[in-house]
């Protein structure tokens, strides 16, 4: 059996990962301290092959090298996922500290545990190391415009940080690893309060509430859902892949069409909720979208889940949170 560690695993897309390797038949340690993750969206898990340790992967005192994972003295370990970091821009306030030392110490632990056992490390980057592009769509070779001191610095540099630890390690250190750059992901297990469009739309739509819409609404965002991710960095896990690979999905939306689809799917068709203008948000990226020729070609992945299916899948999972959220 293949053993992987996966930190984050309590995470939105970290829980999914676990889903996904356990039912591909890896053994999976997931590690991860609850800052933005939770015991729920692991819970579910029955499966002798998986185990769970509350841990801070930044923790200097603490290396991951050093500590004593049961599945690691059975079946050695085969890989890293170093998915562990805030990333909901509502966190970059609240966390900033945590995210610069997540993505530093803790990229760091898990590329030396990764080296210790000859495993292949796969870092989770982000869209958000291209900053406010100046090139549309972002290819990997775009080197990004980023506001080393802006507010979402500490989430941006600190993933280019990570970027070059592994990068570094790779040219030098003989490491095996791929990098993917994540571009937005929805699905179950996001947060409702995580402040993001898709989220706010749902619970919206939910509450029967009006839609909040920041700016004219035309301005567009290209969501993945998070199935559809999860597939993509299974195969760059499994590939032999040792440069950055976007995933991401390319359809631009509109935040209005968001709104209409919430709309539909919260209420049923002709019965239109009332939309709220906001001014645009100052920091928010204009527009942002993946070129996915690399994946394609190299994983041959591409995305397959629509937006109607991944919506509905997310609105009912966010209706149950609401329910149980109520008669708890
Ligand atoms: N969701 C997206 O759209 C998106 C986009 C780009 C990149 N990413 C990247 O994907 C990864 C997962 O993001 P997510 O959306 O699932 O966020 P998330 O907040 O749901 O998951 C992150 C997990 O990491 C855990 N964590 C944070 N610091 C830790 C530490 N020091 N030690 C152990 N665990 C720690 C949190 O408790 C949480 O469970 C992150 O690296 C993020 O930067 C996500």
């Amino acid at each position: 059996v293949k053993h992987i560690i996966i930190t984050g695993g309590a995470g939105f897309i970290g829980s999914h990962l676990c889903d996904r390797f356990l039912k591909e038949g890896y053994a999976v340690t997931a590690v991860d301290n609850f800052l933005t993750g939770r015991a729920e969206n692991i819970n579910h898990i029955n499966d002798p092959n998986f185990s769970f340790w509350q841990l801070n992967v930044a923790n200097p005192d603490l290396p991951l090298v050093e500590l004593d994972f049961k599945l690691l003295r059975e079946y050695g370990l085969h890989g890293v996922l170093h998915f562990a970091c805030p990333a909901s821009p509502v966190d970059f306030e609240r966390f900033p500290r945590e995210i610069l030392e997540v993505d530093s110490i803790g990229t760091l632990a898990a590329i030396d545990i990764a080296k210790h056992h000859s495993a292949r490390l796969i870092l989770a980057s982000t869209s958000e190391v291209y900053g406010d592009p100046q090139l549309h769509p972002q290819k990997e070779n775009y080197w990004g415009n980023v506001n080393t001191i802006g507010p979402r610095a500490c989430y941006d540099e600190a993933k280019r940080f990570a970027e070059a630890a592994v990068s570094s390690e790779q040219r030098w250190g003989g490491l095996n690893a791929g990098i993917v750059r994540i571009f937005n992901t929805y699905g179950p297990r996001m947060r409702l309060n995580d402040g993001r469009v898709v989220p706010n739309l749902c619970g919206q739509g939910l509450r029967g509430e009006a839609f909040t819409i920041h700016g004219d609404g035309f301005q567009t965002r290209s969501f993945c859902y998070v199935d559809d991710l999860v597939d993509g960095v299974f195969k760059l896990f499994e590939s032999n892949v040792q440069i950055p690979v976007n995933i991401g999905n390319p359809q631009e939306r509109s935040i209005r069409d968001f709104a209409d689809w919430v709309n539909i799917l919260t209420r049923g068709k002709g019965r239109d909720r009332s939309r709220v203008y906001h001014p645009p948000r100052e920091d928010d990226p204009k527009q942002r979208c993946p070129d996915i020729s690399r994946a394609k070609s190299l994983l041959g992945w591409e995305p397959k889940v629509g937006l109607e299916e991944g919506l509905s899948k997310t609105i009912a999972y966010f209706k149950k949170e609401m329910m149980t959220n109520v008669t708890h």
